[in-house]
């Protein structure tokens, strides 16, 4: 934490309270509260934590107004186009980009723990074959812990380590296993001498009848896709495991808490959501119906793909996904995609409508990305799963900062309480 010289005073009740204010490398000054409640008796309020900052990191940098993501000081339109996952997993990580002989020892050590323990294949088919593969993810990620005891020790800095190598190389495996086991396939086996994103599709599209050949327009897109939804500040998922893991839960359990908070509609499920918006949209000329209803207080539909709690301006990733898009269709001879003129209409219809111009509503990084995943040839169903394993080495990141961190303890939020003020029991004849 910065030392501060820098002061904000509040009067409250007839008395001045001095707060401390830290600054940042870049971005808003911080108050901080933590002595408010013992000094001044009152807490802070802020529901949707819009004002709140959970904690410090020097993970990843979003700038809302300006439309800016770093991470460890790197932008992310550079490194989609000139880094791979594995090695924005390293950075993120340990902080630095890797020379190149740290990360050919840190993509060795990923792919030999790529498989599963076999034990786990049953652990598959006690699902029914209809199961959404978050559900299956969820409940498989959890189960690593009683797989892998011997990495669950959060205390000792090795099992932690081995930990995050585990989770970022088994999420790919058993996302593809989820997938194949909703569609009646057999698992497939990762290969050790393909690429992590070519390793995915291996295991998500190959069966034992045919060999498979691994598209490497396909293998890019999917890199740069898991690039682009990495890690992404204090978002809910990731404030879903900083808070599981504050209690000192092991790390495969906070994960799956932070995958079962990614799969809701305004997080991470948006981009399923919003694929299936777009197909109930259909054609252009239904778009202005679609923006009518976004608009009507009295209507929840909202424009999935759409809005951001901190990007007021553009999501710099869904800059990068609308040009992958229309690289990877034409690529595939499908650049006439129905779906993709539906939405870059949508798109420059909401851009120019006062109601989106006036909340500073964009496309965020969920938009165009169903689009891609689509013509990839994923059902919608594994949009999100894809999410999750992507944003699982920012989730890791972020847990392995707290558990660093001396400072951490307990998260435990307090409350305004508007209830009954305290009352006696009355006996059931008298009620
Ligand atoms: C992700 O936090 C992250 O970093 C998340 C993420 C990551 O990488 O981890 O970036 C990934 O989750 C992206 C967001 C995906 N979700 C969606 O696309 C779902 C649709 N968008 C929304 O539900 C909404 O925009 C949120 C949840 C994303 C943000 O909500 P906020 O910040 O709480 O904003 P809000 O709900 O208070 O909305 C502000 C106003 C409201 O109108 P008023 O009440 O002020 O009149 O804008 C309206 C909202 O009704 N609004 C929308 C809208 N989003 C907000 N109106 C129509 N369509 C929308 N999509």
């Amino acid at each position: 934490m910065t030392d501060t010289q820098k002061t904000a005073q509040l009067s409250l009740n007839g008395e001045t309270y001095e707060l401390p204010v830290f600054s940042p490398s870049v971005g808003p000054d911080v108050l901080d509260i933590r002595k408010l409640y013992a000094q001044a008796g009152v807490f802070t309020y802020d529901p949707g934590f819009t004002s709140t900052a959970s904690c410090d990191s020097t993970i990843t940098y979003i700038d809302g107004e300006e439309g800016i993501l770093l991470h460890r000081g790197y932008p992310i339109d550079q490194l989609a186009a000139k880094s791979h996952y594995l090695e924005v997993c390293y950075l993120l990580l340990y902080g630095e980009l890797p020379t190149a002989a740290q990360l050919e020892d840190f993509e060795t050590r990923v792919t030999r723990h790529t498989m599963v323990h076999e034990q786990m294949h049953n652990f598959f088919r006690g699902f029914r074959r209809d199961a959404h593969p978050m559900a299956t993810l969820v409940g498989v990620v959890g189960a690593m812990s009683a797989f892998y005891h011997d990495s669950t020790d959060i205390a000792d800095p090795w099992q932690r380590e081995v930990a995050a190598i585990r989770l970022i190389a088994k999420l790919p495996t058993i996302a593809a296993m989820a997938h194949k086991y909703s569609i009646g396939q057999p698992f497939v086996y990762p290969r050790n001498d393909l690429d992590y994103a070519a390793n995915f599709l291996h295991m998500c599209f190959s069966v034992p009848a045919e060999q498979y050949h691994v598209d490497p327009i396909l293998s890019r897109a999917m890199d740069r896709i898991f690039t682009l939804h990495a890690d992404h500040e204090q978002n809910a998922s990731t404030s879903t495991v900083r808070l599981a893991s504050s209690s000192g839960a092991n790390p495969f359990a906070c994960i799956a808490a932070g995958i079962a908070c990614l799969w809701g509609p305004a997080h991470g499920g948006a981009n399923q959501a919003c694929l299936e918006m777009l197909k109930e949209i259909g054609s252009v000329d239904r778009i202005p119906e679609f923006i009518a209803r976004a608009k009507d207080k009295n209507d929840p539909f909202r424009l999935m793909g759409f809005g951001h709690r901190v990007y007021k301006n553009t999501d710099p990733r869904a800059k990068v996904l609308k040009q992958s898009a229309d690289e990877v269709l034409e690529l595939l001879g499908v650049e006439n995609n129905p779906l993709l003129q539906v939405a870059k209409e949508l798109e420059q219809t909401a851009l120019n409508d006062p109601y989106f111009i006036e909340k500073k509503l964009f496309p965020n990084v969920d938009f165009y990305s169903g689009i891609i995943l689509e013509a990839m040839g994923f059902p919608t169903a594994m949009f999100t799963p894809i999410f999750a394993l992507s944003r699982t080495v920012g989730w890791i990141s972020q847990w392995k900062e707290m558990i660093g961190d001396p400072q951490n303890k307990i998260g435990r939020p307090r409350q305004l309480y508007l209830g009954e003020t305290a009352r006696d029991y009355v006996d059931i004849e008298n009620r």
